[in-house]
């Protein structure tokens, strides 16, 4: 029988997907929470505003970056650093708005890391063309908690590989109101980001927003 146009069919993606030892994509987890997220994450930009950092290599990044939290992750020539003032206002980053903690610590506790109380989150705001190259999040002095990371607006094309940089990495598509949480035995696993394709989102229009929450210490 065909499908009624007109009827619900529904997310045919599983809610949760176990995509390595330690890594989960958790679909959809953030719709209980946009209603308080967007308007709090406009707050923060409007505060720190998206820039786009220079890689120790002299690279300026296609993703546009900014902070919030009692530290931000920052890039320029000399490196990649934690860092708790915001270098183009010299004043420390935006709060991290509770409603992001919250939304953090469920999604880390859903993907069975309990506890998890970040003190960065890293804005990254890709516009169509902009990428991630394969890398791995190695800055933070405490390897034991997860790396929480939200996906809003437009949606993507995450590439998850392994421990060493050569792994192939499989690609899973996420969108607005995805998370994807890692850790444990995938914590130092490469991945990155396709380039973004062309589109409007409905909410956030032409861009995607990512926000990744790390335990720095
Ligand atoms: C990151 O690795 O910092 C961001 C990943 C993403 O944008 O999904
Ligand atoms: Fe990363």
């Amino acid at each position: 029988m065909a499908a009624d146009l007109f009827e619900t069919i529904g997310d045919a993606r599983p809610p949760r997907e176990t995509i390595a030892d330690g890594a989960v994509l958790l679909r959809g987890f953030v719709r209980p929470f946009e209603a308080e997220l967007i308007p709090a994450l406009r707050v923060v930009v409007k505060q720190a505003p998206f820039r786009h950092l220079i890689t120790p290599g002299g690279h300026r990044m296609s993703v546009a970056m900014t902070n919030c939290g009692s530290v931000g992750w920052v890039s320029d020539p000399s490196g990649y650093r934690y860092d708790p003032i915001d270098p183009d206002s010299g004043q420390p980053w935006p709060e991290m708005p509770e409603v992001l903690r919250r939304l953090a610590a469920d999604a880390a506790d859903e993907a069975g890391f309990s506890g998890f109380a970040p003190q960065a989150c890293l804005i990254n705001r890709y516009i169509p063309g902009a990428k991630l190259s394969l890398h791995q999040d190695k800055d933070e002095l405490d390897y034991g908690a997860p790396i929480v990371s939200i996906s809003l607006g437009l949606p993507a094309v995450f590439l998850f590989g392994g421990l060493k940089r050569g792994d192939t990495p499989r690609r899973y598509r996420l969108e607005h109101g995805d998370v994807a949480v890692w850790g444990g035995p995938s914590r130092l696993f490469y991945h990155g980001v396709a380039p973004l394709a062309e589109g409007e989102h409905s909410l956030l229009g032409r861009q995607r927003i990512n926000l990744t929450f790390r335990k720095v210490r």
